[in-house]
């Protein structure tokens, strides 16, 4: 069993009816089975898996947990600030989402990317899960001395601007790059 935290529960969420039935966990803690229901899900809808992390390994389930499981918090590795993907998933580990938890900042983060990246399966949207993930994944982020949180979002999408103010994230600029627009949103942890 792996020494690092492994996962969070709905602690801090109160008054939600799926109340300790759905919890953060790290690779270590789902099923090739699992993980390839939720990859083939993107997949056949065609979009851009988010977070990118489980993009570096499309499809690999050994690939990935191993890469995962190798990572150090204390070292950047190639370039990369230590981070963490957690998943979101059900009692019987049927996985709704991903999230990526950034624990540095770099110049190109700071514009581009920010602390947390992070994505639900097509078929599961709409139901309040982003919510909730990203609930969890402050509860994580808290106890390791961050009071302030970084995500940005392509303007003109709807729903992570939605879940941006759902979550009580403040806009604190924009900028253009290529034919798009970023909007930079802080959250208070
Ligand atoms: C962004 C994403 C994670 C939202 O997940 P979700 O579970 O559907 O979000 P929630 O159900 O928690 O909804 C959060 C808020 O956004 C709003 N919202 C969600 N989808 C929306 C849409 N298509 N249009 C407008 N508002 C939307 C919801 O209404 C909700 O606010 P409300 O409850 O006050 O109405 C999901 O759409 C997704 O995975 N998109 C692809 C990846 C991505 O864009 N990630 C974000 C960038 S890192």
């Amino acid at each position: 069993m792996c020494a690092r935290h492994s996962s969070t529960t709905l602690k801090g969420i109160s008054g939600f009816l799926l109340k300790d039935l759905m919890k953060l966990v790290l690779s270590q803690e789902i099923t090739k089975e699992n993980y390839d229901d939720y990859i083939d899900e993107w997949k056949k809808s065609k979009e851009v898996l988010i977070p990118s992390t489980l993009n570096q390994s499309y499809g690999d389930f050994c690939a990935f947990t191993k890469k995962e499981q190798s990572l150090d918090l204390k070292d950047a590795i190639s370039g990369r600030v230590p981070n963490e993907t957690y998943f979101l998933v059900e009692a019987n580990g049927y996985i709704i989402g991903a999230v990526n938890l950034r624990y540095e900042m770099t110049e190109v983060l700071l514009k581009k990317g920010g602390h947390i990246s992070f994505g639900i399966r097509p078929s599961m949207r709409n139901k309040g899960y982003a919510f909730i993930m990203l609930k969890l994944a402050f509860n994580i982020m808290r106890p390791k001395g961050m009071t302030k949180i970084l995500m940005t979002c392509v303007r003109g999408n709807k729903s992570c601007q939605g879940t941006m103010k759902k979550v009580g994230a403040k806009l604190e600029n924009s900028y253009e790059i290529d034919d798009y627009v970023i909007d930079r949103y802080w959250v208070n942890l």
